[in-house]
């Protein structure tokens, strides 16, 4: 069975390499190119290809791998909102995903850029180097005895209540579902109320037309002033340009973002020599309580080595026509 591995890192051969050994029926070619309609081409002779987050997943691509003979596309990540999933259905090809590779992972660089914006980590890591100890712009808040309000409570939302209940912080939740495991500790509200009580605000929810730019101005300005907002989940759950208009306005004492509506063309490549002509992140980045990172959420060990795992194992479901709570298609 051949896989095609889309827009291959070296991190990537390192991880699903030393687990390929234990499928010995798959072989994969690693290949620079992200998957779009025209790079979908080079799949001919292919069993199934393997797509990351900023791939183009949509019909034009799907119609050219159909054509090309894929039976499958498998996502080596948890989000799959690139992904024209009903396209994949009308051409019966099966589409999975890896939905719960490590929580912890993401939650806690969540957490981490909570910090990182309250306590300006950044800034005072270059202070210091500078030789510059004084604490002008450092002061943040404690977290302890706060509300922190996590909008979707799946696999990863869970796993930041409880990081921000270890902080000592109440924890109060909106999401479409209520997660019983949580009862305990985590109060249900409305995502009105969530705004107006959060200290602390992390996004955790799935990106969907219901959750498109939930984030906006109307929303920011019902949130408390000196909040702090993260976004690991998807970019554009935040309108980026509303978000610049509310840290315009003060409203912010931080805001974390691992996700941003511009990041397609960015994650993973070096863009260091470029002149970004129109770019919002940029205008963004001007902003001293913003901490931007490019998409690291899943960047642990743990996390890879999972990835890699389910993923191998959805290519064995997609062979023998196994059909489990990873499909999508
Ligand atoms: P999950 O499916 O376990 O949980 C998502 C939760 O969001 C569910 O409880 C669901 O009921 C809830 N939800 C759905 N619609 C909602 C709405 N309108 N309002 C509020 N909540 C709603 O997903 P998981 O594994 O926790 O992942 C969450 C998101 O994190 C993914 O969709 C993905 O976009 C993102 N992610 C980011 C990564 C990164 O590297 N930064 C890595 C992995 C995932």
């Amino acid at each position: 069975m051949k896989l095609l591995f889309y827009a291959a890192k070296n991190y990537d051969k390192k991880s699903f390499d030393p687990v390929l050994v234990k499928y010995p029926e798959i072989e994969i070619d690693y290949i620079d190119h992200e998957l779009e309609p025209m790079t979908a081409k080079i799949a001919v002779g292919y069993d199934a290809v393997c797509a990351f987050v900023s791939a183009d997943v949509g019909a034009a691509t799907l119609e050219v791998l159909h054509e090309c003979g894929v039976k499958a596309v498998l996502m080596r990540c948890a989000g799959f909102n690139n992904v024209d999933t009903e396209k994949a259905k009308e051409l019966g090809m099966v589409v999975k995903r890896v939905p719960g590779y490590s929580p912890e992972s993401v939650a806690e660089l969540a957490m981490g850029l909570a910090l990182a914006v309250n306590r300006r980590l950044y800034k005072a890591y270059n202070k210091v180097r500078e030789n510059d100890y004084t604490l002008k712009g450092l002061r943040g808040v404690n977290f302890f005895g706060k509300t922190a309000g996590i909008v979707g409570t799946g696999k990863i939302g869970a796993v930041m209540c409880r990081i921000c209940r270890g902080f000592g912080m109440r924890v109060i939740a909106y999401d479409v579902y209520e997660n019983p495991e949580l009862k305990d500790f985590v109060e249900y509200v409305t995502l009105d109320e969530l705004l107006a009580q959060s200290d602390l605000i992390s996004l955790h929810c799935p990106l969907m037309d219901s959750t498109y730019h939930m984030i906006n101005i109307e929303s920011i300005k019902k949130m408390k002033d000196g909040v702090i907002l993260v976004n690991t989940s998807r970019g554009a759950l935040v309108d980026t340009k509303e978000l610049i208009e509310g840290i315009r306005l003060n409203k912010f004492l931080g805001v974390g973002l691992d996700v941003y509506e511009e990041e397609t063309g960015n994650v993973y490549e070096d863009r260091s020599d470029e002149i970004m002509e129109h770019s919002v992140t940029a205008r963004l980045l001007a902003f001293p309580n913003v901490l931007i990172t490019s998409h690291q959420g899943f960047y642990t060990m743990e996390a890879l080595a999972a990835i890699a795992e389910t993923t191998l194992d959805n290519m064995m479901d997609a062979k023998n026509g196994v059909r489990t709570g990873n499909d999508i298609a």
